[in-house]
């Protein structure tokens, strides 16, 4: 048989959307396409447990948690989960030169953020889905997508026996993460990529211990980068500067923190200690694939666009780009109605590029460069200086970290 399908399929499901990746932008989506009447089969190769127990960043703009409430995430009378054991900032700290300087979103936008850590809002909407009787299929294996150039994309992937299972959809959508499978799948030549590199990395931990501060506090130093955020009462999650290739397995508990006392005491900061855990290394990388459409298939989230991590924009960007993608994919299901689709990428990308801008900004402008010269760490701190001089300067700041306001994108 000159076919390239293979012989037995153990099954075969026709949906009008399908999903590879579930974690929040994917769950988000099928959640999103539910309320709105439109089915959607969702697949990751990873387990519920794994995704729930990779430690990710903490902070949702307040869009996010507005979004997470009103499309009924937590519409079964539980609690409303990230109001009760989240946290609201209302602003956040810049430590440099020698002092503390208090960016206050109230006073400055009205707007505040929620410490709510990334796993709780997987958590959440996993819930959500499966009260919701969703089909999310979690630990499948070997998950690819093949056939994106003609009517009708295919998610090929194996059950835990080995048995070989196809998912249909009309609308494919890759929310698969930076490495993302769907991505790579675009024919060549039909996407662009862009981004940089940098030079620097975080060691990220968490610690049994109470907090050293009520809000975050981003310190800039002249021995590097360091941050001090929260999860609860007694966990806290920091993180400081360091080489893309630092080796976890070299640092002590008391070499950590004696890192982290050098780079915030400097400021004026107390630390409370405590045992250390969780300990990784995450590198840094700004990175745009456009356009986000590629004929049937439609790509969100990290599989999309990666920003570094200073200023916690990653979920929010993710979350963002399928508030977009969810009424025109519902539109095109719904209404054979594909112009919100069409402009889906120009529209989603606009906020993608002010995330990037954003992130890069408060990257180089907190972060030493390896051997930078007195002068470099000067100027960084009179820009720093400068900003908490300014109203204006602080309030582009808060408009930026709280998620930018008066825009649907
Ligand atoms: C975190 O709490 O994990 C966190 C907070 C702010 C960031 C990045 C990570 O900018």
């Amino acid at each position: 048989m000159a076919d390239d399908r293979p012989a037995a399929l153990a099954s075969s499901t026709r949906t009008p959307v399908g999903i590879v990746g579930g974690g929040p932008a994917g769950l988000v989506l099928s959640h999103l396409l539910h309320r709105a009447g439109v089915p959607s089969v969702v697949v990751d190769s990873r387990s519920r447990e794994e995704i729930s127990t990779t430690v990710r960043a903490g902070i949702l703009e307040h869009g996010t948690v507005q979004l997470l409430l009103d499309s009924g995430v937590y519409s079964d009378g539980a609690s409303r989960r990230v109001l009760e054991e989240g946290y609201e900032h209302e602003g956040v700290e810049l430590a440099f030169g020698g002092r503390r300087h208090r960016v206050d979103f109230h006073d400055l936008v009205a707007a505040s953020v929620w410490l709510y850590p990334q796993t709780e809002v997987f958590a959440d909407l996993a819930h959500a889905r499966e009260r919701d009787g969703g089909d999310v299929r979690f630990g499948v294996q070997d998950a690819r997508v093949v056939d994106l150039e003609g009517d009708q994309p295919r998610i090929l992937y194996r059950d835990a026996e080995g048995l070989e299972h196809e998912v249909l959809p009309d609308f494919l959508v890759g929310a698969d993460g930076s490495r993302s499978a769907c991505r790579r799948a675009v024919p060549e030549g039909q996407g662009q990529n862009t981004g940089r590199e940098y030079p620097f990395a975080w060691f990220g931990f968490l610690t049994d211990a109470p907090a050293s501060a009520p809000e975050l506090v981003y310190s800039h130093s002249p021995h590097g980068f360091a941050l001090v955020s929260q999860r609860t009462d007694t966990v806290q999650r920091m993180y400081f500067q360091c080489d893309p290739d630092e080796d976890v397995t070299a640092w002590s508990e008391d070499r950590i923190w004696e890192e982290m006392r050098r780079r915030t005491a400097v400021n004026g900061l107390e630390l409370k200690t405590g045992p250390v855990r969780d300990a990784a290394v995450l590198r840094f990388r700004s990175f745009v694939h456009a356009p986000l459409r590629h004929g049937r298939m439609l790509l969100a989230g990290d599989a999309a666009h990666t920003v570094p991590p200073t200023g916690a924009k990653g979920l929010n960007l993710a979350v963002a780009d399928v508030r977009v993608l969810a009424p025109a994919l519902a539109d095109a299901v719904l209404r054979d109605d594909t112009t919100g689709l069409d402009t889906y990428s120009e529209r989603a990308l606009e906020r993608v590029w002010k995330a990037q801008h954003f992130s890069y900004w408060m990257t180089t402008m907190l972060h030493t460069l390896p051997g930078s010269a007195p002068f470099d760490v000067r100027r960084q701190e009179a820009e720093l200086a400068t900003l908490a001089a300014s109203r204006a300067g602080q309030t582009l700041l808060a408009e930026g970290y709280t998620g930018w306001p008066g825009s649907q994108v």
